[in-house]
């Protein structure tokens, strides 16, 4: 059983991604650690209490802060996932769920210190609270198992952009926490557009999760119809790309995914802000901002069909 923190900013692709990962025998969701990006702090923490409530985890939820390393705040992303971040699906005033009096990234030391090597953390929204974990506590690098990240773009299969022709979004709102969190000498694997946007899920794909899971299948089909209507309106897809899911889907299917290893660093500031840059090569250069950062772990292909048949047997396993 692998034990994850989930640190998230739900968000559409976010709750099924945790979704994904509460259903799935191999994974078990110790704790939701919450950041802004999809919608503002509020409501991503209302978001996740909810998805707690409703589908009755177990994990606590700890409440992250709400602006990038930077300071330069942004505007929450409704256009793709509403106003509420959940596609404006009905949800009640009242939940019953607790949450932590511990501020994420002391709830993250914290429970990677009670754990040592039992801890993943998967991170599919901006990396704010790792990287303010990682300062505070530099320690936990070695007493984490890994740390897995949906965020970032290489340029594999074309693949170099969302947010800006060059940036990802999650990368691209708090870039000086991506680069932190990166080069901290801790094992990273980055899942970003070159894989997140290989594998889609098409409006037949849901409609036939909606009639074969009981417990998530409504429930999924209902958030994503204004994900989909968005990525028709913006790219003419039919269905959605797979962002955040790809994170836990590396977590139990590896063998799905190709990767490589080398440095990264992330541009922080200008026109190509939230760039993130692949050294390949073990050369060093009279100038070299890379080659003295940890090497990590990038995943450049998946096997995308195979993908979708197990998200689907997953959710639909219950
Ligand atoms: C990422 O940005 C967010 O909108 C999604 O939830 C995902 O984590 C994709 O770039
Ligand atoms: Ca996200």
């Amino acid at each position: 059983m692998k034990k994850i923190i989930f640190d998230t900013d739900p968000g559409i692709d976010d709750a099924m991604a945790l979704i994904l990962a509460h259903a799935s025998q191999d994974i078990e969701v110790v704790g939701i650690t919450t950041t802004f990006g999809n919608a503002s702090i509020e409501n991503t923490t209302r978001n996740a209490l909810y998805l707690k409530q409703k589908f009755g985890m177990l994990a606590e939820v700890a409440q992250g802060v709400d602006t990038p390393l930077d300071q330069v705040k942004t505007e929450p992303a409704t256009l793709v996932h509403g106003d509420n971040g959940l596609g404006n699906v009905e949800i009640p005033d009242q939940i019953n769920a607790p949450l932590s009096p511990l501020v994420a990234h002391d709830y993250i030391v914290e429970t990677i210190k009670k754990q040592p090597g039992e801890i993943t953390l998967v991170a599919v929204g901006r990396l704010t609270n790792l990287a303010l974990a990682i300062q505070q506590a530099p320690e936990i690098a070695q007493l984490v198992k890994e740390v897995i990240i949906m965020g970032g773009a290489f340029g594999h299969n074309g693949h170099t952009g969302n947010l800006t022709p060059f940036a990802e979004a999650n990368v691209y709102g708090d870039p000086l926490a991506a680069d932190i969190v990166i080069n901290a000498d801790w094992p990273v694997t980055m899942v970003g557009l070159d894989v997140t946007q290989q594998t889609l899920m098409s409006n037949a794909y849901l409609e036939k999760l909606r009639t074969n899971s009981t417990k998530y299948g409504q429930f999924i089909h209902d958030i994503t119809r204004f994900y989909a209507k968005f990525y028709n309106d913006d790219l003419g897809l039919d269905g959605f790309y797979v962002h955040d899911s790809s994170a836990i889907m590396y977590l139990i299917a590896p063998e799905i995914f190709t990767t490589k290893r080398g440095h990264i660093r992330v541009i922080t500031e200008g026109a190509a802000k939230g760039h993130t840059l692949f050294k390949n090569s073990d050369r060093v250069f009279p100038i070299d901002e890379w080659t003295h950062k940890p090497k990590q772990t990038i995943a450049i292909n998946v096997e995308s069909q195979i993908f979708n048949q197990r998200y689907f047997d997953i959710v639909c396993s219950n």
